[in-house]
């Protein structure tokens, strides 16, 4: 049964159980808690927490996953991949255990021709939380099985939550016994009630019922977690792995190798030349990396489509991390050229039946991985040339083993993955120092801790937002589209100790209104700032707006005067002129994007923004640098259409009509939500929530200060907008009259004349330096006058101040033509020009005769200016740094021509 086909009987016996459908949503949605979406329920989060109205009681999703704690896991086992998709029924508040049971049982049991999965009861094991009679019953009622069937396990096992302060509860897994080529047959009695790790290859779980009843307060482990209390309601939330129960009905061994990865397999086989299943130790090593392959293409493919893009921090993080395994798990299989231009595609092919999305966006998808891929194979190939240069230098030494501190530079400093350092040194015959590799990795992560938690610093622990949300009981309302002025009160207070009752004067706090019109930094909107007067007199200034849990807007202030209290009146007032200049910045970012999107393609989209009072950055999708022409024609395009005063209007609908009126979908909705869609006229049409300018008129101005590169296949543009842009213009224009004025051309000539002044510049410079050659060798005579007779032979020992080396060597063969050749002759120069002594002993053939020699003399005369050099017999060179014993070098000369004599 293929993968489509498990997903369409899963839902439609849901459906018939009178559950809304639901599609999966973006892996990206917006909880600070979680990197990506890790599983079936994340969306529904609000309806279990009773901070939202679920618009239905019973639902089905099948929910797209990214999980990569186990990242090392992934192709060593059968079941485990950093992308999956999970089948999963959700009850708000309406059934519970009885009938999760019920459905569950009768989907995987029921025939195959009967629109089930065909699974066999006595290969099936329910299990249940240790304790929960009342599971334990109603799985023997459902199953008819007798007790000892259904196995009992601990909380590691058998409770579930997301790992953060949230929703759980106990729950119940389905598992599937493999039979014994997987593994030792189970005596549950015996076992107790953690389960042995040696069976779970064997009795695979397939389906995790959780009957979700509980709020926790925080989680410190699977085991150890403190209940808060009970949940407003009862809920269920299941979730199935696909690819699990793909593979046993696909007859296949591993999630790797069902439907819809394979094919990734089977075309690594063909560019490598090896063969996937062939047994062996080099055999199984080589399994692993196909694996890695298949998952890692799959998992980055579908991280980029939700707008991931390779960074080197969280997300971004996590990305470059897998493009870089699967390229390097390539690499390691043999194969050195590009691999994702030829994996990827197989892998969109196969995803795109049910995520069309993956053949709109290709391009983009593409460009991104592909240009991930080029930049780590630079990275290689520099990884490589050091790697190289390493194990000589161990070979040479006599060694055979590299250190670790050389195997961690090649890895942090080059960002070569020590799996091939310890592979290639394989190869060379070497070992690597893995211990001390490893303790100055934990070294780093330590240090990066710290640092991270020094960074949060006065990010709170949730569970006192969490409070505050609770005793708010709905959300905090945004006022701040309307109005800049809201009257609400105060209902939280939180400090680092968590949550208070009141604050005083110079207190620091985070504060919670009812309502508030300021906005919480999102969606790249910096935060407002303002004041909050309060009922009783007291005055708080607000210097930052977090959102840190969904539906809490929190206020960073600080208490100017009086004393803050629970429950007094507050009137808030944001400062204007910012918010208004960070809306122009907001609406600009809209023009520009659309802009571009004209220009060069729907592959430039945004990847991020910040738009702060007057000016704005935007990041978007593009493989090259933004030509010069392009830039200015965006320019051009957006101020006409400031001067268009187009109306910039805010709309309410539902995600699916958002996309047939033409907006551009961002990343992180939900499906089926109401969006909000900014429209700049008819034309820039964009998912938002945040503030904008009423009309494009009052934009002014809009100037792109210029683009650069920041990561692989991403762009970032910077800008200004109205009196920042103004201001910027007219300082350049006052630069530019100033030029005008000195250069004494008008400013349309300014160009040609700098080019002129330049170019005369440079005549000039040359012809300087061909008269201070000509200078310096029209000493030459004299100075070969001025020789002295040492023994026999004329003796030149001169000081050039101000001559460089080249100079200095001229000087010497000058003089040393002038001397008598049938007489021993011998010239030393000392030339000093910017702290720099040269060193020039030019001899005549007469002196070589005699033993003399210019290579002795520079080994003599050089150290005592700082430096050493060499040459040949009738010509040396050498180089110092100290300048201050040239006169005692020089003086050296006659002596040790004399010595050399034998005088
Ligand atoms: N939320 C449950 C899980 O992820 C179903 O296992």
């Amino acid at each position: 049964m293929d993968t489509a086909e498990i997903r369409r009987r899963f839902t439609a016996h849901f459906e018939r159980a009178g559950h809304t459908a639901v599609p999966s949503a973006s892996l990206l949605l917006d909880d600070p808690n979680l990197l990506f979406v890790n599983a079936g329920m994340v969306p529904f989060k609000p309806y279990f927490l009773g901070q939202e109205t679920p618009p239905y009681d019973r639902a089905v999703s099948v929910q797209k996953c990214v999980r990569t704690p186990d990242i090392e896991d992934v192709g060593k086992t059968t079941r485990h991949g950093t992308f999956f998709e999970m089948c999963g029924n959700f009850s708000f508040g309406d059934y519970f255990k009885e009938g999760a049971i019920e459905l569950g049982w009768d989907l995987v049991t029921r025939s195959i021709e009967d629109g089930g999965f065909g699974l066999a009861e006595d290969r099936l094991y329910p299990s249940v939380l240790a304790g929960d009679d009342e599971a334990l019953e109603l799985w023997q009622k459902v199953t008819g099985f007798p007790e000892h069937r259904i196995v009992k396990l601990g909380p590691k096992e058998n409770y579930w939550s997301m790992g953060v302060p949230g929703p759980g509860g106990p729950c119940s897994e389905i598992l599937y016994d493999r039979g014994p080529a997987h593994g030792p047959e189970a005596d549950w009695e015996a076992m107790g009630t953690a389960m042995d790790p040696a069976l779970e290859d064997r009795y695979l779980e397939i389906w995790n019922l959780v009957f979700m009843q509980d709020e926790l307060s925080a989680v410190r482990s699977k085991e150890d977690f403190d209940i808060a209390g009970s949940l407003p309601k009862k809920n269920i939330d299941t979730g199935m792995g696909l690819e699990r129960v793909a593979y046993l009905l696909q007859g296949r061994q591993n999630m790797y190798e069902i439907d819809v990865m394979f094919p990734v397999i089977e075309k690594a086989m063909e560019l490598t030349g090896r063969r996937y299943g062939a047994g062996g130790e080099q055999g199984h090593t080589d399994d692993v990396r196909f694996r890695v392959v298949a998952d890692h293409v799959r998992s980055s493919m579908m991280l980029i489509s939700d707008g991931v893009t390779p960074g080197n921090e969280a997300r971004g993080y996590v990305l470059r991390r897998l493009l870089r395994r699967a390229v390097r798990s390539m690499r390691l299989l043999g194969y050195e050229d590009r691999a994702l231009p030829e994996l990827l595609p197989i892998s969109r092919d196969k995803m795109a039946e049910t995520y069309t999305d993956l053949h709109r966006d290709w391009d983009r998808i593409s460009a991104v991985a592909y240009a991930e891929e080029d930049a780590f194979r630079q990275t290689l190939r520099a990884g490589t040339a050091i790697f190289d240069l390493a194990t000589t230098e161990v070979k040479q030494s006599g060694g055979s083993q590299l250190s670790g501190a050389k195997a961690f530079s090649l890895h942090d400093t080059y960002g070569f993955p020590i799996d091939l350092t310890l592979e290639m040194a394989g190869e060379q015959g070497l070992s690597v120092d893995e211990e001390g590799f490893r303790r100055l990795m934990t070294e780093q992560r330590d240090r990066a801790k710290a640092d991270a938690r020094a960074k949060k610093g006065q990010h709170r622990d949730a569970t006192a937002y969490r409070e505050v949300a609770d005793g708010l009981g709905r959300p905090v309302e945004f006022t701040g589209y309307g109005e800049v002025v809201t009257e609400g009160s105060v209902r939280g207070i939180v400090t680092p100790s968590g949550t208070v009752e009141s604050a005083r004067e110079g207190d620091e706090i985070e504060l919670v209104l009812d309502r508030t019109p300021f906005y919480a930094e999102g969606g790249g909107q910096l935060a407002d700032q303002g004041v909050i007067e309060l009922g009783n007199g007291a005055r708080v200034e607000v210097r930052d707006v977090q959102s840190p849990i969904t539906g809490l807007i929190v206020h960073q202030a600080v208490v100017v005067s009086g004393e803050v209290t629970l429950g007094v009146d507050a009137h808030s007032v944001v400062d204007v002129a910012r918010r208004r200049s960070i809306s122009r910045s907001h609406t600009a970012t809209h023009m520009v994007h659309k802009a571009f999107r004209e220009a060069l393609g729907d592959t430039a989209t945004q990847a991020g923004s910040e738009n702060s009072p007057g000016r704005f950055r935007f990041d978007f999708s593009a493989t090259g640098a933004v030509p010069a022409s392009v830039m200015a024609d965006v320019e051009a395009r957006v101020n006409d259409l400031v001067l268009d005063d187009l109306a910039v209007h805010a709309e309410i609908m539902t995600q699916e009509e958002a996309v047939k009126s033409g907006a551009m979908a961002l990343f992180g909705e939900k499906y089926g939500d109401e969006v909000r869609v900014i429209s700049v006229g008819d034309w820039a049409r964009e998912l938002c929530g945040g503030t904008h300018a009423p009309r494009s008129g009052q934009l002014g101005v809009i100037k792109l200060l210029g683009e650069s590169s920041i990561g692989s296949g991403v762009r970032r543009v910077e800008a200004l907008v109205g009196n920042d842009a103004y201001r910027f213009l007219a300082r350049e224009h006052v630069l530019v009259a100033q030029l005008s004025e000195a250069l004494k051309v008008p400013s349309e000539q300014l160009p040609e004349r700098v080019h002129d002044i330049v170019d005369r510049l440079r005549a000039a410079e040359k012809e300087i330096e061909k008269v201070r050659v000509q200078q310096l060798l029209g000493t030459g005579a004299e100075i070969a006058d001025r020789a002295a007779d040492v023994a026999g032979a004329r003796v030149v020992a001169h000081r050039a101040d101000g001559a460089g080396g080249g100079d200095v060597r001229q000087l010497a063969l000058d003089v040393r033509g002038r001397l008598p050749a049938g007489q021993p002759g011998v010239v030393v120069v000392i030339g000093t020009a910017d702290d720099k002594v040269s060193v020039v002993a030019a001899v005549n053939d007469a002196a070589r005769e005699r033993g003399l020699s210019a290579n002795a003399l520079v080994g003599t005369i050089g150290p005592l200016v700082g430096g050493r050099g060499g040459g040949k017999d009738d010509l040396a060179q050498g180089g110092g740094s100290d300048a201050s014993r040239v006169d005692e070098a020089l003086a050296l000369v006659g002596s040790e021509v004399g010595r050399a004599l034998g005088a």
